[in-house]
């Protein structure tokens, strides 16, 4: 049976839950964040899984209509300031991927406090990748390494944002793409894509994806 470490997933479907019901986007990411409680309860109750990386905010989302990314700049806020008991009551560790730069100096301090606040969380890291692109974040690894004679895989992977790699990434909402989501930590990821949208993703699914998972014959590139 596969060890699972490190669970990634790409939470799509927001928007399409919130109009196929007449309803506004914004009722949809609403929806979402109330799941992103329950799968990383999901996670924090089984000991094997180390990490849980999940993707909130692209590098490409600041393309959206403004008010949307205004609306989602917020929910983030609001999530960020009420988490932390939900947070120390679950042993979650949070830590944000991405470049923190672009967002608000308020928004940054609220990130970086609740780094601190729950750095002794010992059931799970939960990565929350915020204005992340996988592209970016190899591209600011490059630059941290210029002055080093020979850049390897090991010294690059471990001047990325998320230096872990990947064993299950789950992209829900029907696509099948990455999206610039953590590209280099999932080069040999197990890859599934579920069409049900985020707001209605389950602990019970993501159960289920696990048990598949579990009798992958992974082999890395080898033989067995
Ligand atoms: C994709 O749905 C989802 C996002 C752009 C962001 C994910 C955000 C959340 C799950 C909610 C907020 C989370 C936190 C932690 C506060 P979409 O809008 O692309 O959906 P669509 O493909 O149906 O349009």
């Amino acid at each position: 049976m596969n060890e699972l470490k490190h669970i990634a997933m790409i939470m799509d479907g927001n928007g399409r839950w919130a109009q196929c019901q007449g309803k506004k986007r914004f009722v949809g990411h609403e929806a979402g964040s109330e799941r992103v409680r329950e799968v990383t309860r999901y996670c924090a109750e089984h000991p094997e899984i180390e990490r849980l990386s999940l993707f909130a905010f692209s590098t490409e989302n600041w393309k959206r209509p403004k008010l949307e990314v205004e609306f989602l700049m917020k929910l983030l806020s609001h999530y960020l300031e009420k988490e932390l008991p939900t947070y120390l009551e679950m042993g979650v560790k949070f830590e944000m991927i991405g470049d923190a730069s672009r967002f608000t100096p308020a928004l940054q301090k609220q990130i970086s406090e609740l780094e601190e606040e729950t750095k002794h969380g010992t059931r799970l890291i939960q990565h929350l990748a915020l204005n992340y692109g996988s592209r970016n974040e190899i591209l600011r690894a490059i630059n941290s390494l210029k002055n080093s004679e020979m850049v390897t895989e090991e010294s690059l992977g471990n001047a990325l944002d998320c230096k872990h790699n990947v064993d299950l990434l789950i992209r829900t909402g029907g696509e099948h793409r990455l999206s610039n989501y953590l590209l280099w930590q999932s080069a040999y990821a197990e890859l599934f894509f579920s069409d049900t949208l985020w707001p209605d993703f389950t602990s019970a699914e993501l159960e289920s994806i696990i048990a598949r998972f579990k009798n992958i014959d992974r082999r890395f590139g080898g033989v067995k």
